[in-house]
């Protein structure tokens, strides 16, 4: 059991404790204080090398490692896991054209929270200085895997100039980004996915932090996850930020050159 594990068995139970709750659904242990965490890491004002947003820009992702502390960590599992039996399918569809069974892959139950729109909210000057645009909050989710933790090969909506990934609970294997199918249409994207020859190992693998952020550009880059096992419930966090301004035309090649 690592360090983050350990606090989130602490957290549940104290939460336990303080309202009597001896049985296995102790709800929203954390509330206003939670968010009070995320203050008090300071993100807003955090700086992020002009040198990091270069590469970012240049190669459409990048890692940004320990950005805050265990303390954090272990509050967004635990949010993550408070808020799962809450976590619904998104009403939009998956914008990548494939079979009916691999359609309902794309489909990750998801859920938000007072703590996400924190951090959400908390970390939009990392995602301006890393796409250099005027980029503002769009979305933020936790997208829920148990059994497997597959992703169909997609690209983000328009909404995404920049979607900010972490690992808030359990453990799913690394994303692949695609930059070699960088500019394929979605039907093209469909027609891969649904090739049972395509190489599903193919791709750059990029692994999610649970004290950082793994940021990537998925409006212009393609990506999925090779079909793994899990064991237990995992979640990842998505935050996206949108570009204020967008140009008529040309948007995605200067995010992502
Ligand atoms: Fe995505």
């Amino acid at each position: 059991m690592n360090a983050i594990d350990e606090l989130v068995g602490a957290e549940h139970a104290r939460a336990a404790a303080a309202t009597g709750d001896t049985g296995a659904a102790v709800r929203r242990p954390h509330g206003a204080r939670t968010a009070d965490l995320v203050e008090r890491e300071g993100l807003a004002s955090r700086r992020v090398g002009l040198d990091v947003g270069r590469r970012f820009r240049d190669a459409g992702y990048a890692r940004l490692d320990r950005v805050w502390g265990v303390e954090l960590a272990a509050a967004l599992a635990v949010d993550a896991l408070d808020a799962a039996d809450e976590a619904r399918p998104p009403e939009s569809g998956p914008r990548t054209p494939v079979t009916t069974e691999r359609a309902n892959l794309s489909r990750v139950p998801v859920a938000t929270t007072p703590l996400l729109d924190a951090l959400h909210q908390a970390l939009a000057p990392m995602a301006r200085t890393l796409t250099g645009r005027l980029v503002v909050p769009s979305f933020a989710v936790y997208g829920y895997f148990a059994g497997d933790d597959e992703c169909i090969l997609h690209y983000d909506t328009d909404a995404s100039d920049i979607t900010l990934l972490v690992m808030a609970l359990g453990q799913v294997a690394p994303l692949h980004i695609h930059p070699e199918l960088r500019g394929l249409s979605v039907d093209e994207l469909g027609r891969l996915e649904c090739d049972p020859s395509w190489d599903r190992q193919s791709g750059v693998p990029i692994e999610y932090s649970r004290s950082g952020l793994t940021a990537i550009c998925g409006r212009v880059l393609p990506h999925h996850r090779p079909k793994g096992t899990l064991d237990g419930l995992s979640a990842v966090a998505a935050l996206h930020y949108q570009a204020a301004f967008r140009p008529a035309s040309g948007a995605a090649d200067e995010v992502a050159r």
